[in-house]
């Protein structure tokens, strides 16, 4: 079955442990970092995460939309992060590799990240040290955009690398999904799907992760 992770991009940030736990039946966390260079928008940061930590057991899939990610990965790590996404976009391939082993040293599951005008084949170098793959079906900054339908054929081919080189790695997909276009990632190949708004805007948020969870 197809995980769910809400992203709190769209949770109320003034009741973020209420919403947190009306989020509990999901699998994952997923906390969007944005440093207002890499993408347009400013979000959270390293203290946010603590307080997460400290309010929930939930894994925390930290998707870092941040430039040179390699100076932060370590605070994100001991802030309490189970997995953290680098965006492949965010520096030179050497230290992108770097960000990636200290990820993988601090004990955390390590993860990239493509933009939708980043190819599938751009994970190659990395495919055998990476626990998860996200694909964006939006341009990353901001929550409630529309699904890029385009982006199914990066699914596609993202999923047939993982199961050449590196089957136990996860795919992820992020960005306007919805219960009508949850179906679509999913058959495309997706293992885990990231849901703001149509969790968090929903009036009963366990209903909504239940709805998206039943795409088949
Ligand atoms: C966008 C973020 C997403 C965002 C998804 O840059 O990475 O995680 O919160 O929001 P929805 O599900 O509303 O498209
Ligand atoms: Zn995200």
């Amino acid at each position: 079955m197809v995980k769910i992770a809400p992203s709190i991009l769209s949770a109320d940030f003034a009741n973020l442990e209420r919403d947190i736990q009306r989020a509990a039946s999901a699998d994952y966390l997923h906390v969007d970092v944005m440093d207002g260079t890499f993408v347009p928008n400013i979000t959270i940061g390293m203290p946010v995460v603590r307080s997460i930590r400290n309010c929930t057991d939930m894994f925390l899939d930290v998707h870092l939309m941040v430039d040179k990610p390699v100076r932060y990965v370590e605070a994100f790590a001991k802030a309490g992060a189970d997995l953290i996404t680098v965006h492949l976009e965010a520096d030179q391939p050497a230290r992108i590799a770097e960000a990636l082993r200290i990820i993988g040293n601090c004990g955390l599951k390590r993860a990239v990240a493509l933009r939708p005008i980043t190819k599938a084949e751009a994970v190659l170098p990395y495919i055998g040290e990476l626990d998860m793959v996200l694909v964006m079906t939006v341009e990353p900054g901001f929550g409630g955009q529309a699904f890029m339908g385009p982006q199914l054929d990066t699914i596609r081919q993202v999923r047939t690398i993982i199961e050449q080189y590196s089957p136990s790695c996860e795919l992820e997909v992020d960005g306007g999904i919805t219960p009508d276009t949850a179906p679509l990632a999913v058959q495309a190949g997706a293992d885990v799907l990231v849901a703001g708004s149509a969790v968090f805007g929903a009036e009963d948020i366990p209903k909504a992760i239940a709805a998206l969870r039943g795409a088949m």
